[in-house]
């Protein structure tokens, strides 16, 4: 064991590795980080994307925005400092998931490159793969499935992402996703046939 200071201790020397945890489980583990407005469509593509890699015996964790906050980050709200606490916290459980092989699946609006990159550095970039649902602006505001964005617009709601909080579309995604011209199922089949391939144990 090595001593740091604080008396914090680490172990890593006697730890199974992430290798054979997946030998076991008989997958790749990665960290697959969906990104987009609220209402963008992350979480439906998350769900069904989860199911159908159930079906293929994959062992996965879907973590959420909504969830997550009910609870690990029920003392964060939305200033960017709360965002980019809530990001660098749920890196760090994507970061134990994926040591343990398990496939993690990220809706997290996560709304700057800072903060997804700092995202990628703490679960490691090899194992990051980042994936962009673009949908306009118009339309997740359209559809308002939590009612949010009109409580945003009266201003019932601060620092809203897209509305009075910015929204940087990342530069180089692994994927994205127009949901606008897609099936939530083709969109998911189109993230599927990107990620298969990754996770594909030989
Ligand atoms: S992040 O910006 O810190 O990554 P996160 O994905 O955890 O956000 O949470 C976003 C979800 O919280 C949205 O889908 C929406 O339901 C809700 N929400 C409530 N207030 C806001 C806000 N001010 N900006 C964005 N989302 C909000």
């Amino acid at each position: 064991m090595k001593e740091r200071p604080g008396n914090i201790f680490t172990f890593h020397d006697e730890m199974l590795l992430k290798e054979d945890k997946e030998k076991m489980i008989k997958q790749r583990a990665i960290a697959i980080w969906i990104t987009g407005l609220s209402g963008s469509g992350k979480t439906t593509i998350a769900k069904i994307l989860e199911r159908k890699l159930y079906e293929k015996g994959h062992l996965t964790q879907l973590l959420d925005g909504d969830n997550v906050r009910d609870g690990l980050n029920n003392n964060l709200g939305f200033t960017a400092e709360d965002r980019a606490e809530n990001i660098r916290r749920i890196a760090e459980v994507n970061k134990l998931f994926v040591q343990c092989g398990v496939i993690t699946i990220n809706c997290f609006v996560s709304p700057t490159t800072e903060i997804r990159e700092s995202a990628r550095r703490i679960i490691g970039p090899e194992h990051f793969v980042e994936v962009f649902v673009d949908t306009p602006l118009e339309i997740c505001e359209s559809r308002d499935v939590k009612g949010l964005y009109k409580k945003a617009r009266n201003g019932e709601i601060k620092n809203f992402t897209g509305i009075d909080a910015p929204f940087e579309r990342p530069k180089n995604p692994t994927v994205i996703i127009k949901t606008a011209d897609q099936t939530p199922e083709e969109s998911t089949d189109q993230l599927f046939d990107h990620i298969y391939p990754k996770i594909k144990y030989a």
